[in-house]
């Protein structure tokens, strides 16, 4: 039994379609069929393709599903490459040994010799059998010519080899260039009895060489025949070469922008690509797009970048890498650059950041500036350095704050009327910084400038003022530090036991008295305490009295109508007239000393709440008791003692005329620190007991003394104002 199947791509009868259907959108076509995809120039229906290159879809003979080139199942099509992969059958003679005969199943191939060819590179025609001699045959209808042929041979199962195609039970050879016809012919002579026992079939098959491996089994058995064998066609627009067909430009196929024209390698006509760097559809008109290659993944080698341009792109070195001399396309680090940048960077970021700082600081330093300025800062500043103000200085903010840490309340010293004290340590000194409480507007003005005067104070009884801080909302001071505290509390608060004796009354008096003095008198201009009280008279180790607390103080008024709005003081030390016409004259500090001298001799407090009203003055308790001659009941038990009562009598007349209710009857600052200077001397040294001839001023004291004591009421304040003149003169 022969059965010969012919294979036939039928060549349609219609032949203009091409050219004019290729310029239409086909957008009713099928793009696709059983999960192949249809590139035109292939199409499904008419008008769909190219001249012969119409597919048909679900349709043959044998109801199998697919995409169909004539009677091939199509698996692919390539159409950059112009190739198809087809499904091949497989033919094959199987000996029968009861009838001595073959049974056959030959197929017999034939391609559209106008565009298609069996691709002689991919495509092997193989034979499998033990006893097989294969011939390929090139038919036409005058004669057949061989295209090749194949011996496949075997003695036993155990002579084949599986995947080893030479000969033994499997032959391989090649395909000529530009087949588009093939028939095998088997060789029926040879005998089969030797090997029928274990083969019984021969095969013969294209098959895609790469992709078919032999396996023993397709001999002792009817396993290949239920493999699929695929071959490789190639297809072409026409059978003319790209040169010859580029002569004729209405049928060119190559109609895209950017397309070009490629020769089939079965050598028979040409087809189309896009060019390089372009993909889609080369024989429909704009098919031929852009490919971004950058899009996906990055062609070029890290860190190299990519940049797409129309039909190519570029690898470019990032910042701060450059391209490699050896032209490999691959990128290394510009350290130069790298390292200027950075550089760059880092300098640009330095800028900014200190122009941010300064600008703050600007911003902080200019609230500190308005301060410093309102604060009076600015004449302060001007005249410590065109004067030269030794052992004063403008100190930071800072400084003060880390000298007391943080004005931690700790450190605090004392509450003044006019500010907190807190103890500090600048410049390795002790020192007691006053925060002041804020300032008027008089103040603030004149503020510098007192400031300035209190500075160039210097006097052994005065508290140094070392510095001041102004940039801050309200001044700050900062003044020498003394450790023993105040006057006050010496008297009023003493340890149990101590005693303060009449000399170191008179001591701490006589040092208060000669530093207000040389406040009324040496300095330039006057400075008028206003506050002069026991709580502002400090004592250091060895009870020198030290004036403090200038904050009431007020500089002798340059202008006579000046008067202070707010009667500043302390109650008790106030002196009545001050209260009454808000003058505060030199007169006011010297009745107030005169308050604290009755501190000193009665060791009372000024103001004593726990007695009747009338009695509660300490000043006019005095006063009248001086009136009723009854003092000594006043006076601190301590000090009471014969032999001072004259000194203490002459300090209470004192006391007296400093108490005196019209400011004019006062004596001067500097008539009590005389008067308290010459008393100390008496002290020291009673009359008759010593005598220095070199002492003139004493001399002149203690005769004035002698005439006291003749008229002790009258006479005393007429001389004395006498004496005083006399020296005055004297200069
Ligand atoms: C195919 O194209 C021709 C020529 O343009 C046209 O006459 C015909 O109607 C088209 N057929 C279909 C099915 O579109
Ligand atoms: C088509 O059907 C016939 C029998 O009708 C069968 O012998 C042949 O192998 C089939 N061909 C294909 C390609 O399936
Ligand atoms: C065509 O062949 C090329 C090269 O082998 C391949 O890259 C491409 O994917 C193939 N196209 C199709 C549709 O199989
Ligand atoms: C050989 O041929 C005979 C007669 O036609 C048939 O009966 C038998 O089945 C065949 N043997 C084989 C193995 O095909
Ligand atoms: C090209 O094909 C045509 C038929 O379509 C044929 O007549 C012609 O001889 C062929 N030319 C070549 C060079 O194969
Ligand atoms: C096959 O035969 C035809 C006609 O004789 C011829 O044109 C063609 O070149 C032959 N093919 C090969 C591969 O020899
Ligand atoms: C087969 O043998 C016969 C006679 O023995 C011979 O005429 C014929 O050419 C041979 N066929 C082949 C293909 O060798
Ligand atoms: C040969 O075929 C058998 C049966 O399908 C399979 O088990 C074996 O792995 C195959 N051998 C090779 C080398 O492919
Ligand atoms: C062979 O091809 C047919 C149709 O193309 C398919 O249904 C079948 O599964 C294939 N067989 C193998 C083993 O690939
Ligand atoms: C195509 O083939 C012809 C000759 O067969 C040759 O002259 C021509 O250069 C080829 N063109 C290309 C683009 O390969
Ligand atoms: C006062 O100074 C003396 C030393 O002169 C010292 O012993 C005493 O503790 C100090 N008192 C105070 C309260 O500082
Ligand atoms: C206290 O007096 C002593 C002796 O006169 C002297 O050395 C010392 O420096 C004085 N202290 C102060 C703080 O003035």
């Amino acid at each position: 039994m022969i059965l010969i199947i012919q294979l036939l791509l039928i060549m349609p009868s219609k032949t203009n379609v091409a050219a004019e259907s290729a310029a239409d959108p086909m957008a009713e076509c099928p793009g696709s069929c059983g999960g192949v995809p249809i590139p035109y120039p292939f199409g499904i229906g008419p008008n769909c393709s190219m001249q012969g290159f119409e597919l048909t879809c679900n349709t043959n003979n044998n109801g199998t599903y697919g995409l169909f080139l004539g009677s091939f199942p199509i698996l692919n099509i390539n159409l950059s490459l112009g190739e198809a992969l087809i499904n091949m059958p497989i033919s094959y003679q199987c000996y029968n040994d009861t009838t001595k005969m073959y049974d056959y199943v030959d197929w017999w191939m034939d391609l559209d010799i106008s565009h298609f060819r069996f691709n002689h590179q991919k495509n092997k025609f193989t034979v499998i059998g033990c006893s097989t001699v294969l011939a390929v045959v090139n038919f036409t209808n005058s004669h057949d010519s061989y295209l090749g042929g194949c011996v496949a041979g075997c003695d036993s199962v155990e002579s084949l080899i599986d995947g080893s195609c030479s000969g033994i039970g499997c032959c391989q050879t090649s395909i000529p260039q530009g087949t588009n016809q093939i028939e095998f012919w088997f060789n029926n002579n040879l005998t089969k009895t030797e090997v029928y026992s274990f083969s019984r079939c021969d095969y013969a098959m294209i098959t895609v060489g790469d992709e078919f491996t032999f396996n023993t089994s397709y001999i002792t058995s009817d396993l290949l025949l239920k493999h699929n064998m695929s071959a490789v066609i190639d297809w072409f627009i026409t059978n003319t070469s790209c040169e010859t067909a580029k002569t004729n430009i209405s049928s060119f196929a190559c109609i895209s922008d950017n397309s070009v024209c490629v020769n089939s390698t079965s050598g028979a006509g040409y087809f189309c690509n896009c060019s390089n760097g372009y993909q889609g559809n080369p024989y429909r008109k704009g098919g031929c797009q852009d490919i971004d290659e950058c899009s996906n993944n990055n062609p070029c080698s890290t860190p190299a970048k990519c940049r797409n341009f129309e039909g190519w792109y570029q690898c470019y070195c990032p910042f701060g890498w450059r391209k490699k001399h050896d032209n490999s396309g691959q990128c290394e680090l510009n350290l130069a650059l790298v390292i200027g940048t950075c550089a760059g960077i880092v300098v640009l970021s330095f800028l900014v950041l200190s122009t941010y700082i300064v600008y703050e600081k600007r911003k902080l330093s200019k609230v500190e500036e308005k301060y410093f300025q309102e604060h009076g800062g600015r004449i302060l500043l001007e005249k410590i350095q065109t004067d030269q103000v030794f052992g004063f200085t403008i100190f930071t903010k800072q400084q003060v704050e880390q000298a007391t840490n943080n004005f931690d309340s700790a450190n605090i010293i004392g509450h003044g009327g006019q500010g907190t004290v807190y103890r500090g340590t600048l410049r390795d000194q002790m020192v007691a910084i006053k925060k002041c409480k804020v300032v008027d507007e008089r103040k603030k003005k004149e503020f510098g400038k007192e400031m300035l005067i209190l500075s160039q104070i210097n006097h052994k009884n005065i508290v140094k003022l070392l510095g001041c801080c102004l940039e801050v909302e309200v001044p700050m001071l900062v003044y020498e530090f003394i450790p023993n505290g105040t006057l006050f509390h010496y008297i009023h608060e003493k340890i149990q036991g101590s005693q303060i004796s009449l000399s170191t009354r008179l001591k701490i008096a006589h040092e208060s008295a000669e530093a207000l003095s040389y406040l009324h008198f040496s300095a330039s201009p006057s400075i008028f305490h206003g506050d002069v009280k026991s709580l502002n008279i400090l004592l250091d180790q060895n009870y020198t009295a030290k004036v403090s607390d200038f904050g009431a103080s007020l500089l002798s008024p340059t202008d006579e109508v000046q008067f202070v709005t707010l009667v500043q003081g302390t109650c008790g030390y106030l002196d009545p007239e001050y209260i009454q016409s808000c003058h505060l004259t030199d007169k006011s500090d010297v009745y107030s000393f005169g308050v604290i001298l009755l501190e000193l001799l009665t060791s009372k407090p000024v103001i004593d709440f726990d007695v009747p009203e009338e009695k509660r003055s300490l000043s006019s308790c005095f006063l009248s008791a001086m009136k009723e001659k009854k003092i000594e009941e006043l006076l601190d038990d301590e000090i009471k003692n014969e032999d001072d009562m004259e000194v203490i009598m002459q300090v209470a007349e004192l006391a007296k005329e400093c108490l005196n209710m019209k400011g004019d009857e006062r004596p001067t600052m500097k008539e009590v620190a005389e008067e308290l200077d010459r008393i100390r001397k008496l002290k020291q040294h009673p009359w008759g007991q010593e005598y220095h001839p070199e002492e003139t001023e004493t001399l002149l004291g203690q005769a004035s003394y002698g005439i006291i004591e003749l008229d002790q009421h009258s006479g005393y304040f007429s001389l004395e104002k006498k004496a005083r003149k006399g020296i005055a003169s004297g200069r």
